[in-house]
């Protein structure tokens, strides 16, 4: 096969993948947004899944669904308004009936890393404010422990960033500034973010504690006890993962 051809074939199969978990991400978001009632409130989750239950939601409203939607992402707002979904504030609803969002591990005990999208400090803010967190997510997120294979990411004020950096290398990982074409990406709240590759975190609640604890943190990607359901679909079928 001449190098051209195998390239090509090597597109195929990626965007064949990426179809693939397209496919999976969309049934597990369809299966959270049937869990959503008229007169509910609901938080809009961040990233591609999260998206896709935003758009599913829009459909609903626009036969007849009413919801507000709180977001955790000026994205997430732009797209609820788009779709036709009212878009509300935490001060004016602080009790969400339910959030939709999106992860980038979940681990056996329903803990997560969130944040590669950059908007886990409101993530976490909805989260907390919600009695049903539902996370939807294709099975490449599940992991056997936290951090087994993405960054944790944390939000860290752009004063002094380097020496908050060098606290968070202190705690035994390698942070890195995330930078998109060679500059440092500013996030929601204006700050930016430190992806800290661990080898391993074994107990996410300290370890969100001591992070949270260096001066110049916002806050960090573990989200310990938030989710209640996690919909995890998979070639094989679609599981959910209770809180128990
Ligand atoms: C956004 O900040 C993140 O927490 C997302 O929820 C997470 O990165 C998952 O995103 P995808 O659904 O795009 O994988």
């Amino acid at each position: 096969m001449s190098s051209s051809g195998s390239a090509s074939s090597r597109g195929r199969t990626s965007r064949w993948v990426g179809e693939i978990i397209t496919n999976l991400k969309e049934e597990a978001a369809k299966a959270a947004v049937a869990q959503v009632k008229s007169g509910m409130v609901v938080g809009l989750g961040s990233g591609s899944t999260a998206s896709i239950a935003i758009k599913l939601l829009g459909e609903q409203v626009r036969h007849g669904m009413e919801v507000v939607g709180v977001p955790t992402s000026r994205d997430s707002e732009i797209l609820g308004r788009s779709v036709g979904i009212q878009i509300g504030e935490l001060k004016d609803h602080p009790v969400i009936d339910v959030t939709i969002d999106g992860a980038d591990e979940v681990d056996p005990k329903l803990n997560l890393v969130k944040g590669l999208g950059g908007a886990l400090v409101r993530e976490k803010i909805v989260a907390s404010a919600t009695k049903l967190e539902i996370i939807v997510v294709d099975d490449s997120k599940l992991v056997d422990f936290i951090c087994q294979k993405a960054p944790l990411p944390v939000e860290i004020i752009r004063f002094a960033h380097e020496s908050t950096m060098s606290r968070l290398e202190k705690l035994g990982c390698r942070p890195a500034l995330r930078k998109r074409g060679g500059e440092a990406i500013v996030t929601d709240n204006g700050n930016f973010i430190a992806d800290c590759k661990f080898s391993r975190i074994d107990d996410p609640a300290a370890m969100e504690r001591e992070i949270n604890n260096l001066p110049g943190v916002v806050d960090n990607g573990l989200f310990v006890g938030l989710a209640h359901k996690v919909i995890v679909a998979s070639k094989g079928g679609m599981r959910t993962m209770q809180k128990s």
